[in-house]
Protein backbone atom coordinates (compact mmCIF):
# COMPACT_ATOMS: atom_id res chain seq x y z
CA UNK A 1 0.00 0.00 0.00
CA UNK A 2 1.09 3.50 -0.60
CA UNK A 3 2.60 5.09 2.54
CA UNK A 4 0.19 8.05 1.82
CA UNK A 5 -2.56 6.09 2.24
CA UNK A 6 -4.42 5.49 5.72
CA UNK A 7 -6.46 2.81 4.33
CA UNK A 8 -7.81 1.33 1.51
CA UNK A 9 -11.57 1.33 1.33
CA UNK A 10 -12.36 -0.31 -1.75
CA UNK A 11 -10.10 -2.81 -3.00
CA UNK A 12 -9.02 -4.05 -6.62
CA UNK A 13 -11.61 -6.83 -6.42
CA UNK A 14 -14.34 -4.69 -4.89
CA UNK A 15 -14.13 -2.43 -7.64
CA UNK A 16 -13.96 -5.23 -10.46
CA UNK A 17 -17.26 -6.19 -8.83
CA UNK A 18 -19.14 -3.63 -8.71
CA UNK A 19 -18.08 -2.09 -12.10
CA UNK A 20 -19.35 -5.62 -14.35
CA UNK A 21 -22.57 -5.17 -12.27
CA UNK A 22 -22.81 -1.18 -13.50
CA UNK A 23 -22.12 -2.51 -17.54
CA UNK A 24 -24.27 -5.22 -16.78
CA UNK A 25 -27.09 -3.04 -15.76
CA UNK A 26 -26.21 -0.43 -18.35
CA UNK A 27 -26.26 -2.99 -21.12
CA UNK A 28 -29.57 -4.10 -20.03
CA UNK A 29 -30.89 -0.60 -20.44
CA UNK A 30 -29.81 0.21 -23.20
CA UNK A 31 -30.04 -2.80 -25.29
CA UNK A 32 -31.10 -2.00 -28.78
CA UNK A 33 -29.62 1.07 -28.47
CA UNK A 34 -26.43 2.90 -29.13
CA UNK A 35 -25.32 5.14 -26.22
CA UNK A 36 -22.40 7.75 -25.96
CA UNK A 37 -20.18 7.08 -22.83
CA UNK A 38 -19.06 10.98 -21.76
CA UNK A 39 -16.07 10.98 -19.13
CA UNK A 40 -15.49 14.22 -17.36
CA UNK A 41 -11.55 14.40 -17.47
CA UNK A 42 -9.52 13.76 -15.68
CA UNK A 43 -10.75 12.04 -12.95
CA UNK A 44 -13.18 9.22 -14.62
CA UNK A 45 -10.34 8.25 -17.09
CA UNK A 46 -9.71 4.86 -14.67
CA UNK A 47 -13.72 4.20 -14.39
CA UNK A 48 -14.49 5.07 -17.86
CA UNK A 49 -11.83 2.41 -19.15
CA UNK A 50 -13.28 -0.43 -16.82
CA UNK A 51 -16.72 -0.07 -17.21
CA UNK A 52 -16.47 0.28 -20.90
CA UNK A 53 -14.83 -2.72 -21.09
CA UNK A 54 -18.05 -3.94 -18.96
CA UNK A 55 -20.81 -2.88 -21.53
CA UNK A 56 -21.44 -5.22 -24.00
CA UNK A 57 -23.62 -3.56 -26.35
CA UNK A 58 -22.39 -1.25 -29.29
CA UNK A 59 -21.23 1.97 -27.54
CA UNK A 60 -19.29 5.07 -28.58
CA UNK A 61 -16.85 7.28 -26.35
CA UNK A 62 -15.98 11.03 -25.62
CA UNK A 63 -14.49 13.06 -23.25
CA UNK A 64 -14.84 16.40 -22.05
CA UNK A 65 -12.74 18.85 -19.92
CA UNK A 66 -14.18 20.26 -16.67
CA UNK A 67 -12.89 21.45 -13.38
CA UNK A 68 -13.51 22.80 -10.29
CA UNK A 69 -11.46 22.21 -7.99
CA UNK A 70 -7.73 22.64 -8.93
CA UNK A 71 -5.22 21.51 -6.77
CA UNK A 72 -7.27 22.49 -3.46
CA UNK A 73 -9.30 19.78 -1.20
CA UNK A 74 -12.30 21.98 -1.37
CA UNK A 75 -14.50 23.33 -4.75
CA UNK A 76 -14.10 26.41 -6.05
CA UNK A 77 -17.23 26.46 -6.72
CA UNK A 78 -16.96 27.59 -10.37
CA UNK A 79 -16.94 24.81 -13.02
CA UNK A 80 -14.28 25.20 -16.05
CA UNK A 81 -16.00 23.53 -18.88
CA UNK A 82 -13.84 22.94 -22.25
CA UNK A 83 -15.18 26.78 -24.36
CA UNK A 84 -15.89 24.49 -27.18
CA UNK A 85 -18.04 21.73 -26.13
CA UNK A 86 -19.22 20.27 -29.51
CA UNK A 87 -15.67 19.88 -30.75
CA UNK A 88 -13.90 18.90 -27.61
CA UNK A 89 -16.38 16.00 -27.20
CA UNK A 90 -15.28 14.91 -30.75
CA UNK A 91 -18.42 13.47 -31.38
CA UNK A 92 -21.79 15.00 -32.65
CA UNK A 93 -24.58 13.92 -29.52
CA UNK A 94 -27.50 15.47 -30.95
CA UNK A 95 -30.41 12.91 -30.79
CA UNK A 96 -27.75 10.54 -29.17
CA UNK A 97 -28.45 8.40 -25.70
CA UNK A 98 -26.07 10.05 -23.49
CA UNK A 99 -24.55 8.39 -20.40
CA UNK A 100 -22.32 11.29 -18.43
CA UNK A 101 -19.11 9.00 -16.52
CA UNK A 102 -18.05 10.48 -13.39
CA UNK A 103 -15.44 9.41 -10.53
CA UNK A 104 -17.11 11.36 -7.90
CA UNK A 105 -20.35 12.90 -7.25
CA UNK A 106 -19.78 15.00 -4.47
CA UNK A 107 -21.25 18.90 -4.38
CA UNK A 108 -22.11 17.71 -8.03
CA UNK A 109 -22.15 21.17 -9.22
CA UNK A 110 -19.66 19.42 -11.72
CA UNK A 111 -22.30 17.52 -13.55
CA UNK A 112 -24.56 19.95 -13.18
CA UNK A 113 -23.13 22.50 -14.98
CA UNK A 114 -22.41 19.78 -17.61
CA UNK A 115 -25.49 18.32 -18.02
CA UNK A 116 -26.74 22.01 -18.36
CA UNK A 117 -24.23 22.48 -21.16
CA UNK A 118 -25.02 19.31 -23.28
CA UNK A 119 -28.36 19.90 -23.12
CA UNK A 120 -27.79 22.68 -25.38
CA UNK A 121 -26.46 20.17 -27.87
CA UNK A 122 -30.03 18.52 -27.96
CA UNK A 123 -29.36 14.71 -26.98
CA UNK A 124 -32.13 12.12 -27.31
CA UNK A 125 -31.22 11.66 -22.84
CA UNK A 126 -28.65 12.48 -20.43
CA UNK A 127 -27.92 9.74 -17.43
CA UNK A 128 -25.76 9.68 -14.97
CA UNK A 129 -22.97 6.58 -14.03
CA UNK A 130 -20.69 7.77 -11.12
CA UNK A 131 -17.98 5.31 -9.61
CA UNK A 132 -18.70 7.06 -6.22
CA UNK A 133 -21.17 9.68 -4.38
CA UNK A 134 -20.78 11.18 -1.72
CA UNK A 135 -23.68 11.77 0.41
CA UNK A 136 -24.29 15.09 1.29
CA UNK A 137 -26.88 17.48 1.36
CA UNK A 138 -26.64 19.23 -2.04
CA UNK A 139 -27.84 22.87 -3.12
CA UNK A 140 -28.54 21.68 -6.93
CA UNK A 141 -30.81 18.65 -7.54
CA UNK A 142 -29.27 16.29 -9.17
CA UNK A 143 -29.14 12.15 -8.33
CA UNK A 144 -27.12 9.18 -10.51
CA UNK A 145 -28.88 7.05 -12.24
CA UNK A 146 -26.27 4.48 -11.68
CA UNK A 147 -23.31 4.25 -9.22
CA UNK A 148 -20.68 1.73 -7.80
CA UNK A 149 -20.32 2.77 -4.16
CA UNK A 150 -21.22 5.32 -1.72
CA UNK A 151 -18.49 6.98 0.93
CA UNK A 152 -19.58 9.49 3.93
CA UNK A 153 -16.64 11.45 5.11
CA UNK A 154 -12.66 11.20 4.75
CA UNK A 155 -10.61 12.44 1.69
CA UNK A 156 -10.03 9.92 -1.04
CA UNK A 157 -7.74 9.05 -3.93
CA UNK A 158 -6.89 6.15 -5.88
CA UNK A 159 -8.60 4.73 -9.08
CA UNK A 160 -8.68 7.88 -11.00
CA UNK A 161 -9.01 10.41 -8.38
CA UNK A 162 -6.32 12.88 -7.18
CA UNK A 163 -4.80 14.82 -4.10
CA UNK A 164 -2.90 17.66 -6.10
CA UNK A 165 -2.92 15.55 -9.69
CA UNK A 166 -1.16 12.67 -7.93
CA UNK A 167 -2.55 9.31 -6.67
CA UNK A 168 -4.86 8.87 -9.96
CA UNK A 169 -2.75 5.47 -10.30
CA UNK A 170 -3.44 3.62 -7.46
CA UNK A 171 -5.72 0.67 -8.42
CA UNK A 172 -7.79 0.66 -5.23
CA UNK A 173 -9.89 3.82 -3.35
CA UNK A 174 -8.02 4.71 -0.08
CA UNK A 175 -8.35 7.13 2.39
CA UNK A 176 -5.20 9.86 2.33
CA UNK A 177 -3.78 10.69 5.33
CA UNK A 178 -4.51 14.27 6.47
CA UNK A 179 -1.00 14.98 7.17
CA UNK A 180 -0.72 14.79 3.41
CA UNK A 181 -3.49 17.42 2.59
CA UNK A 182 -3.43 19.42 6.24
CA UNK A 183 0.44 19.96 5.42
C1 LIG B 1 -13.48 16.25 -9.38
C2 LIG B 1 -14.16 14.99 -9.88
C3 LIG B 1 -15.49 15.48 -10.37
C4 LIG B 1 -15.78 16.64 -9.45
C5 LIG B 1 -16.79 16.23 -8.43
O1 LIG B 1 -12.92 16.92 -10.47
O2 LIG B 1 -13.43 14.37 -10.90
O3 LIG B 1 -15.42 15.94 -11.70
O4 LIG B 1 -14.54 17.00 -8.83
O5 LIG B 1 -17.05 17.25 -7.53
P1 LIG B 1 -18.45 18.02 -7.43
O6 LIG B 1 -19.54 16.98 -7.46
O7 LIG B 1 -18.33 18.70 -6.08
O8 LIG B 1 -18.54 18.99 -8.55
P2 LIG B 1 -11.75 18.01 -10.37
O9 LIG B 1 -12.30 19.38 -10.52
O10 LIG B 1 -10.92 17.74 -9.15
O11 LIG B 1 -10.93 17.66 -11.69
P3 LIG B 1 -10.27 16.26 -12.10
O12 LIG B 1 -11.36 15.36 -12.62
O13 LIG B 1 -9.29 16.63 -13.17
O14 LIG B 1 -9.61 15.67 -10.86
Amino acid sequence: MNNSIEKILFSEEEIREKVTQVGKKISEDYKGKNPVLVGILKGSVIFMADLMRAVDINCKIAFLSARSYGNNSFSSGTVQIGDNLKSSLGEDIEGKDIILVEDILDTAATLYAVREKMKELNPASIKICTFIERNIERKVDLKPDYKCFDIEDGFIVGYGLDYAQNYRNLPYVGILKPEIYTK
